[in-house]
């Protein structure tokens, strides 16, 4: 017999049924026992009688979060006996077997609740429960129907994803790079992506024009409400564009998306204001402006592009600049000896992509000549040595026919924290990590073997026990 999703249950009134899952809850009433039954897809009562000897004795032993089969018959609930607050209210199902896959300890808190009163750290130790809960599971539900969105929508207009690798070199994106040790290639290290950034512009160089990917980006950075160390991104490079035709696209894809998934939402504004990064400095005194108009509507999105931002920012502590989005950004200038002379002069062709006062995008126009990028890389102090082991590989391909090209990438997670008004990105990923970056419930990081770190020709000069 093929099993039923427990939400369709009503369709088959007066048939018999198999239905699985959890046993959401138990009640004995005089001699009848009652479970709430639920799967991913709902939640529907099971009567035992006690004329169905075998199988009243069983489920006599059933506790909560057990894992059962039912088979039986869909029936119409006795009058007054409805509950009208779930979809399968009208109905119960009349056990005639039952199987027990998987009995269940006491869990160690409450998946009925939202769980935002529980603390933070029992929940991702039991993350694999917490996801039980029906907010996560929604949060999980659409975050799937976001990326499938962004994916049709992306290839109907001719784009093409490529996944790039995980095991790459460092890129500068502004943190730090959570490194991997070579076995192969003793004393050698890959870097984890920060973004798919220098790949993507070599596709361009390939003649791909149009590339998207759902990429995963790992920056050994402190975490914060809107940032873990893995994030993924909408990325997104494009040949033969100006700076508009990518903010057109971007404006495009999110209205479609908002409209089709989240129709309740009002959007402020469209089309999409666009912001100077001085002017809305001035204005705002932030170059991520929230500008709904009550914020504590939480169905209102307010998007805007910035644009015209500093090619780059002067870091005090450091004494050195650096640049304000990243080095392949594209100056606003043909005058290569002003880049030098006067960077705090220059501008780029940046571009970000704000909702609701939360940076949610950011890319630019980039650099396609090596004289521009070695003097930009000279402005962030490069050594020329250092330029040629970094980027030489990006230098010499530009060499082969660049066409003009840009793009962006979009925090998938901010976007989704923000549309379902969750106050943390954690919320929106299946498996995010604590404040300090450890997951709790892999135990990870973790101690590694002595004849691991020999192979990986490896000491450990300090240990964190
Ligand atoms: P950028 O570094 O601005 O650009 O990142 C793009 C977007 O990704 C999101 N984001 C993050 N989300 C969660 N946790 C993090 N640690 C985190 N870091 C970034 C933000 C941000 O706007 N390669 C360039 C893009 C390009 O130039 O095309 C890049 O990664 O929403």
């Amino acid at each position: 017999m093929k099993r039923i999703p427990i939400n369709e249950t009503p369709k088959y009134l007066g048939k018999q049924i198999k239905l699985s899952g959890w046993v959401n809850s138990r009640r004995d009433h005089g001699k009848l026992i009652f479970i709430d039954l639920r799967d991913r897809n709902g939640l529907t009562q099971v009567v035992f009688v006690p004329q169905e000897k075998e199988i009243y004795n069983l489920a006599q032993k059933l506790r909560n979060e057990w894992v059962v089969e039912v088979i039986g018959k869909v029936s119409q609930r006795p009058k007054g006996m409805e509950n009208p607050k779930i979809e399968t209210g009208k109905i119960e199902v009349k056990a005639k077997e039952l199987k027990i896959f998987s009995e269940a300890k006491t869990l160690p808190f409450s998946i009925e609740t939202d769980g935002h009163e529980i603390g933070e750290e029992k929940r991702l130790k039991y993350r694999y429960l917490d996801l039980r809960r029906k907010r996560l599971q929604k949060n999980l539900d659409i975050r799937q129907e976001v990326i499938r969105f962004i994916r049709e929508y992306l290839q109907q207009e001719n784009f093409i994803e490529i996944e790039t690798p995980i095991l790459t070199k460092s890129t500068p994106e502004g943190a730090r790079d959570f490194l991997v040790p070579s076995r192969l290639q003793a004393g050698k290290f890959y870097a984890l992506p920060q973004s798919p950034q220098q790949y993507k512009q070599l596709l361009m160089v390939s003649g791909i024009e149009k590339y998207f990917q759902i990429a995963r980006c790992l920056r050994d950075e402190d975490p914060r409400g809107d940032r873990q160390a893995e994030h993924t991104q909408l990325d997104i490079e494009m040949s033969f564009v100006e700076q508009e035709d990518i903010l057109n696209l971007i404006e495009g894809l999110y209205l479609n998306l908002c409209k089709k998934l989240f129709p309740k939402k009002k959007i402020k504004e469209i089309p999409f204001p666009r912001f100077n990064y001085e002017e809305v400095i001035k204005k705002y005194n932030t170059d991520k402006p929230d500008l709904r108009k009550d914020k504590s509507n939480p169905n209102e999105l307010a998007f805007c592009f910035i644009t015209n931002f500093p090619m780059f920012e002067w870091h005090k502590k450091d004494k050195k600049w650096g640049p304000m989005h990243h080095p392949f950004t594209k100056p606003q200038t043909k005058n290569i000896k002003e880049i030098n002379k006067n960077p705090e002069k220059i501008l780029s062709f940046q571009h970000d992509f704000v909702l609701n006062g939360n940076e949610i995008g950011g890319g630019s126009l980039r650099s396609t000549d090596a004289e521009t990028l070695t003097a930009v890389f000279e402005v962030l102090s490069h050594k020329k040595e250092e330029i040629k082991e970094r980027f030489g590989h990006l230098l010499e391909a530009f060499q082969y026919g660049v066409p003009p090209h840009g793009g962006i990438a979009m925090g998938i997670d901010r976007f989704l924290a923000i549309v379902l008004n969750e106050p943390n990105i954690r919320e929106v990923m299946a498996f995010p990590k604590t404040g300090d970056n450890r997951d709790l419930m892999m135990d990870a990081p973790s101690k590694v073997s002595k004849e691991q770190l020999k192979e990986l020709h490896i000491k450990v000069s300090k240990k964190n026990d």
